[in-house]
């Protein structure tokens, strides 16, 4: 059985293609990925010569690639990561996120229309996000019946997807689910976003920049778990239907950085107190999103999902991964990587 991975070279999609690649081996695994500033093959060196594995650089808004793809497998089904993720280089570069996100989904769902000759058996799984919703306030979850108001280039541009989605299910019968998770955090994450950018920062003796007054509110999953809940949707979800996932685990980020610095300055055995000094609140980001919290009853309840970790565990071994990795700490952050994105896209 032929399963399509795209953006598996990245933070989640590495743990996505782990996990099925060894938990599944008679599946084969293709993992698609153009390799921009945040995939990297180093991410998957232990698995990289699996029987059951296979990588193709390319990219999901290259349509003839795909026919290529779907010609050589007859993929059973495509879970489909791959994007441009980061909101900040959302509101800096706009257009690359409609290319990746918008496009690159369109044509995927398109590769599917054309190349399953029966959708008997077979399923497009979209991952998304939980800032499709836009900003909740002081109180409330989102749910499945939360409606759609991003507000960032990034989550309008995931949004956008999300409906291809839904619109292809409706429209040619395509069969699909769809779900859309809280924060991630763990190993692989890329150093631009705030868990991993503060703790490269604490090593590295630089500014920890809080945005705004700090009091923006995330809810936090550890990337295993969400490698573990995208098997279960995959496997036992219904087709048509959304699922929300999160790790009942809110904070606001002045608490989390507070944390962070905390843990850091124990394990690096450093007076406590000495990482909090470099906490700088800084401008913030334009269109914040004041809140995001996750009700992941449905998940639970119908598919017996629920979090492995606490967030104490989740985050220690988070902080375990980046000092025992300082070298990809190193390569990722290197001008090679930090002038991809630059290179490839202007504004
Ligand atoms: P990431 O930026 O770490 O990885 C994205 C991957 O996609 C990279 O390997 C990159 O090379 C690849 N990619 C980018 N453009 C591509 C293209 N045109 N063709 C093929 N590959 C391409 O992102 P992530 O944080 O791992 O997020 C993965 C998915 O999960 C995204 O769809 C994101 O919207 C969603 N998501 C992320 C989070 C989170 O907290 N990180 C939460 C919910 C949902
Ligand atoms: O909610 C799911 C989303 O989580 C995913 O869809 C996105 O792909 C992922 O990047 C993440 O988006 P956020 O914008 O929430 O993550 P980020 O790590 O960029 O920021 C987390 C919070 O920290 C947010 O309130 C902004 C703030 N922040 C971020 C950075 C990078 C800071 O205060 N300082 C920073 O330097």
């Amino acid at each position: 059985m032929a399963l399509l991975i795209t953006g598996g070279a990245g933070f989640i999609g590495s743990h996505v293609v782990r996990h099925f690649v060894n938990r599944y081996t008679h599946y084969q695994i293709v993992n698609l990925d153009a390799l921009t500033y945040a995939g990297n093959l180093e991410n998957l060196t232990d698995i990289e010569g699996a029987a059951n594995y296979q990588f193709v650089k390319g990219s999901i808004t290259d349509s003839a690639l795909l026919d290529q793809l779907f010609t050589q497998y007859d993929f059973k089904g495509v879970i489909h990561l791959a994007a441009e993720s980061h909101v900040d280089r959302s509101i800096a570069h706009p257009m690359a996120f409609i290319e990746t996100n918008v496009k690159g989904t369109a044509a995927l769902l398109n590769a599917c229309k054309t190349h399953w000759s029966t959708f008997e058996g077979r399923r497009f799984y979209q991952i998304s996000t939980d800032e499709v919703f836009g900003a909740l306030g002081d109180s409330g979850l989102f749910t499945e019946d939360s409606p759609y108001a991003p507000n960032s280039p990034y989550s309008a541009s995931k949004a956008s997807a999300d409906h291809l989605v839904r619109a292809y299910g409706e429209t040619y019968d395509l069969p699909y689910v769809i779900s859309n998770c809280s924060n991630n955090y763990g190993p692989n994450h890329f150093p631009e976003k705030l868990i991993p950018l503060c703790i490269h920062n604490i090593l590295k003796g630089k500014e920890l920049p809080i945005y705004g007054d700090g009091l923006y509110t995330r809810d936090w999953l550890y990337v295993t778990d969400h490698a573990q809940a995208i098997d279960q949707v995959y496997h036992q979800g219904k087709n048509g239907e959304t699922y929300l996932i999160g790790g009942h685990n809110e904070f606001t980020n002045i608490d989390l950085i507070r944390l962070l610095c905390e843990q850091m300055d124990a394990r690096l055995g450093r007076a406590p107190g000495t990482a909090q000094k470099s906490i700088t609140f800084v401008k913030d980001r334009p269109g914040h999103d004041k809140r995001y919290a996750i009700d992941a009853s449905k998940i639970e309840r119908e598919l017996g999902w629920s979090p492995a970790h606490t967030f104490e565990q989740g985050l220690a071994a988070t902080i375990d991964w980046y000092l025992e990795h300082e070298e990809w700490l190193a390569h990722v952050t290197s001008g090679a990587y930090q002038s991809y994105y630059d290179k490839q896209y202007g504004t």
